[in-house]
């Protein structure tokens, strides 16, 4: 299972749109996904179209009186899980200060709850889980823990983000390439090798998602740049961070992705043929693909139900973005994803 968190102390650089949008890319792609909603803002319950209000139980109960993740999680379409958030999530910050193993609270739940046994395993049950019962609420036919666990972190490096930390095996940093955009990376970097150093030893920074870029733009080339160069600089192979890429997709500025949170829906129930769609499907092929191989990413959807337009599609014309050479060129079809179905004729399978 890949645990990845989603971090980034600087607010508002595109935390929680990559953490939605990436999972219900990966949910579409076939991969099944829980997403843990860690921010008291609860922005990705909320983008998700889930009102925090109606929670039984969320991130705060599971962090600070032992519910487990099966009372906590809601099946949101196929695939998709999500523990949602909730304001009070804020007073676990204050009511964790004096509990003794409070960095490791959720990392001890996610053993217990998802960890897989081989051992004794049978064909009916390839994996005996710790917690079946969770496994089965996420997906009935499969009894095994999710592919990907994405938390969505708030805009801090308090305990909340510590614990998030410690459950994960990697880091993805969303960015905003704009200046100070790097201003309070060397805090970041230096508290991810802190929880490496102290707590967990499986963490690395996978890489840094450049988010609302302005392309053609001068001063986005300006900070990739620079941000490239502040990597290689601080190339050593002992820290989390010695093999962090800038992913080469890069999440262009699109008013599609602003407009979807306020209507609770994912960009690809949104608007699935938009520039939007387009690169948080291709983030999510990167992701896969540079975990596996290129040939594992080009089988790796299952079921995805992607199709693939003839040509491009105006909606990229009313975002007012130019479209990414490095990723599509002009004639290259644009993608209507998953089960939204395109208006008749204007997409392949
Ligand atoms: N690629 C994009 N194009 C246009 N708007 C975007 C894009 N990505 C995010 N936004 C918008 O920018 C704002 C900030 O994004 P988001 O909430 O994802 O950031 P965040 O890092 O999670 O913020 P916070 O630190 O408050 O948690 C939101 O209004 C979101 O809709
Ligand atoms: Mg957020």
């Amino acid at each position: 299972m890949r645990r990845i968190a989603i971090l980034n102390q600087k607010g508002g650089v595109g935390k929680t749109t990559t953490t939605v949008n990436l999972a219900a890319a990966l949910a579409r792609l076939g991969y099944r996904v829980l997403v843990l909603d860690m921010d008291p803002q609860a922005h990705a319950t909320l983008h998700f179209g889930v009102d925090p209000t109606t929670l039984d139980h969320s991130m705060y109960e599971l962090l600070t009186s032992g519910t487990s993740l099966r009372e906590a999680v809601r099946h949101l379409a196929p695939n998709l899980s999500l523990v949602g958030s909730h304001i009070d999530l804020a007073a676990a910050e204050v009511e964790l200060v004096g509990v003794v193993g409070r960095e490791v609270i959720l990392r001890d739940l996610l053993r217990k709850e998802l960890s897989c046994d081989e051992q004794g395993a049978t064909p009916a049950m390839p994996l005996r889980c710790g917690a079946t019962a969770f496994a089965l609420t996420l997906d009935r036919d499969r009894h095994e823990p999710p592919d990907f666990l994405l938390m969505d972190c708030p805009p801090s490096l308090g305990i909340l983000t510590l614990n998030a930390l410690t459950a994960a095996n990697e880091v993805l940093i969303p960015l905003q390439p704009h200046f100070l955009a790097l201003h309070g990376m060397s805090k970041l970097l230096e508290t991810i090798a802190l929880v490496h150093q102290r707590i967990n030893r499986q963490l690395r920074v996978t890489g840094v998602v450049l988010c609302m870029v302005e392309t053609n733009t001068k001063l986005a080339a300006e900070v990739e740049a620079d941000l490239r160069d502040f990597l290689e600089r601080r190339r050593d192979s002992r820290l989390p961070w010695a093999e962090a890429v800038i992913f080469d997709t890069r999440i262009r500025r699109n008013i599609r992705l602003a407009e979807c949170p306020s209507h609770g829906k994912t960009i690809f129930e949104y608007a699935p043929t938009s520039n939007g769609a387009r690169d948080y499907f291709d983030l999510a092929l990167e992701l896969v693909r540079r975990h596996e191989g290129e040939h594992d990413a080009a089988t790796a959807p299952t079921g995805a139900g992607v199709a693939l337009q003839e040509s491009a599609r105006s909606e990229d014309q009313l975002d007012g973005a130019s479209r990414q050479p490095s990723q599509h060129d002009a004639t290259e079809p644009a993608i209507c994803v998953g089960e939204t179905k395109p208006a008749e004729g204007e997409c392949t399978q």
